[in-house]
């Protein structure tokens, strides 16, 4: 059984027990309080003890404020996987980029631990109402976990909240309240709501059980980080038994998911389980930045996006209030990190790229902390050396039409007369299937690698048929008998090497007019920048090389 927990007044220190339906400080009023356990109480062997436990996240108990295993309810919230992301790792010139994937919670969101959690609570004080105001996923989470347990909830969605989510709240049987404005205003509606009928409410930075849930992310990071830790850099003179990641990235609308994940590791360090808090890199969209506009500015206070504009609803807190001005506390402080954002483009582009490369597809709002991750890779903001996760918060809904574009599908009509003639009708249908004439690249490299990392590139993000050639000789036959659209050409090849290939392309008149992107690991002397000039359109040094370049090059010369 855990400890009985207190909370602790962020604006006077005061300390008292906690209880879900106090809401404030009883001292001076405010309600920002944050949970205190006896920290030095934990047994020395308390990993260990971790270790035996089942893979969710009540085997963090002690560090949450719930007295007991909750019965009935639970469905097997957190001890989601962390897995590497090679791929996108080798693509970003960064290898040790790991994935929490909070996708496999029981709804599909990093929410179901807030509800989860929280329910919990409600069920130890016998509330049985509850209200949330959502962008989305936290109601679907709530909603879920409030039907197993029996408690009656009201979800505010603002009117942004695509259908097909609020569906899914609907489903549940909850009292779906629809507020044709923006999230803050729906947020204040709510408040306004549960206020007047006395019920207990989801302040998200401000609800303990919320802040409290969110930590688990923390400790199961750096208990999964652990396990691995041999096979990563700057193991440090002193081994812990868990390992904190340098960076942890992740989406952020209100910012409860950061807050709570700094709040873990910080417990951990003062533990003694981890050594150093991660710098925390919190994405948001161009369309409703509010934190990194201030970041940007150096400001303590976010000013208030009064109409977000953008698609990804799930990220459209306007007004994150004291949550900006605390968070930047602690960064500036102890963990470092920033504020970036991306546009919903960028957003969408991570989408595919995450889908093609590592089999990941997630919505849109998870997809910006994968943008932002590429941006700062790009702006050079990491040494190769970094060990970074990437929350990959969720995947509530299916993909949307607008982020597949055109041509997404090819369509086969079997007429009616397939009937009779099954055979021939099918074959017909297939030529019409095998008929599209994507562009031709043979991409030549000695490496297997580097011809696997091109080929996903380039598949990431468009329709190309890939011919692949893993010496000189190959590249020239290929070439000649298939007279693919572009040639990707790596220089450094034994036996034939690039220059001679090169060569052997202008010779010939089919192959000659052929393009040629030159990619190679080589610093050129001046002799050899001689020969290539006039003979090939670009020239690019691996490991510089980012996915949007490459492929601009790309689609310049093949249309
Ligand atoms: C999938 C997803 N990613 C990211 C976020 C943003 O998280 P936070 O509330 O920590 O800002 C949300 C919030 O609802 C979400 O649902
Ligand atoms: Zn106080």
């Amino acid at each position: 059984m855990a400890s009985r927990v207190e909370v602790e007044c962020l604006d006077c220190n005061q300390r008292t027990p906690y209880h879900p339906t106090t809401q404030a400080c009883p001292r001076c009023g405010s309600a920002w309080r944050e949970a205190r356990y006896a920290l030095t109480a934990l047994p020395p062997d308390y990993p260990q003890a971790i270790a035996r436990r089942p893979q969710t996240l009540w085997r963090y108990l002690d560090l949450l404020p719930v007295r007991a295993l909750p019965t009935g309810f639970s469905m097997g919230e957190g001890g989601t996987p962390l897995y590497p992301a090679h791929n996108l790792g080798m693509m970003l010139g960064l290898p040790h980029i790991y994935v929490k994937d909070e996708r496999q919670s029981p709804t599909g969101s990093f929410k179901d631990r807030q509800a989860a959690v929280t329910v919990a609570v409600l069920k130890e004080a016998g509330i049985t109402e509850a209200v949330v105001a959502s962008t989305g996923n936290v109601a679907i989470s709530y909603s879920a976990y409030c039907a197993r347990a029996g408690i009656r909830l009201w979800a505010f969605l603002t009117s942004l909240v695509p259908p097909e989510k609020m569906h899914e709240v609907a489903i549940y049987g909850t009292q779906v309240v629809k507020v044709t404005s923006t999230y803050d205003q729906a947020k204040q509606l709510a408040a306004e709501f549960a206020q007047r009928r006395g019920l207990y409410l989801d302040r998200g930075t401000r609800s303990v059980p919320a802040v409290e849930a969110m930590k688990t992310v923390a400790f199961e990071i750096s208990e999964q980080l652990g396990q691995v830790s041999g096979s990563l850099p700057h193991a440090g003179p002193r081994p812990t038994a868990w390992r904190a990641p340098d960076w942890y990235f992740q989406a952020v609308s209100g910012g409860i998911g950061p807050v709570g994940v700094l709040k873990g590791f910080q417990e951990l360090v003062d533990i003694g389980l981890v050594r150093r808090v991660p710098a925390i890199a919190g994405i948001q969209t161009a369309g409703c930045d509010p934190m990194v506009q201030a970041w940007r500015e150096g400001r303590m206070q976010a000013t208030p996006i009064a109409s977000p504009r953008t698609h990804i609803a799930t990220l459209s807190t306007g007004d994150p209030g004291r949550t900006y001005t605390l968070l930047r506390q602690h960064m500036k402080a102890h963990s470092g990190g920033m504020f970036e954002s991306v546009t919903d483009e960028e957003a969408f582009r991570a989408m595919h790229i995450l889908a093609k490369m590592e089999g990941i597809s997630v919505e849109p709002a998870s997809a910006v902390a994968f943008a932002g991750l590429i941006k700062m890779a790009r702006a050079g903001v990491f040494q190769p050396e970094d060990v970074i996760v990437v929350n990959c918060t969720g995947h509530t809904m299916p993909v949307e039409r607008i982020i597949l574009g055109e041509g997404w599908a090819r369509n086969v009509v079997l007429s009616a007369q397939t009937a009779d003639t099954p055979q021939e009708g099918l074959l017909a249908a297939l030529s019409q299937v095998a008929d599209d004439r994507f562009p031709h690249v043979l991409v030549v490299d000695d490496t297997e690698e580097a011809r696997r990392l091109i080929r996903r590139i380039l598949q990431a993000q468009g329709n190309y048929t890939i011919l692949e050639a893993a010496n000189g000789q190959q590249a020239i036959e290929i070439a000649r008998k298939e007279l693919p659209d572009l040639v990707i050409l790596d220089l450094m090849m034994p036996e034939l090497d690039g220059f001679a290939v090169l060569d052997a392309l202008k010779a010939n008149p089919d192959t000659a007019p052929i393009p040629v992107i030159v990619v190679t690991a080589k610093e050129l002397t001046p002799d050899e920048k001689q020969r290539l000039s006039g003979q090939i359109h670009t020239l690019m040094q691996k490991g510089e090389f980012m996915n949007d370049e490459l492929l601009d090059e790309v689609k310049m010369l093949v249309k």
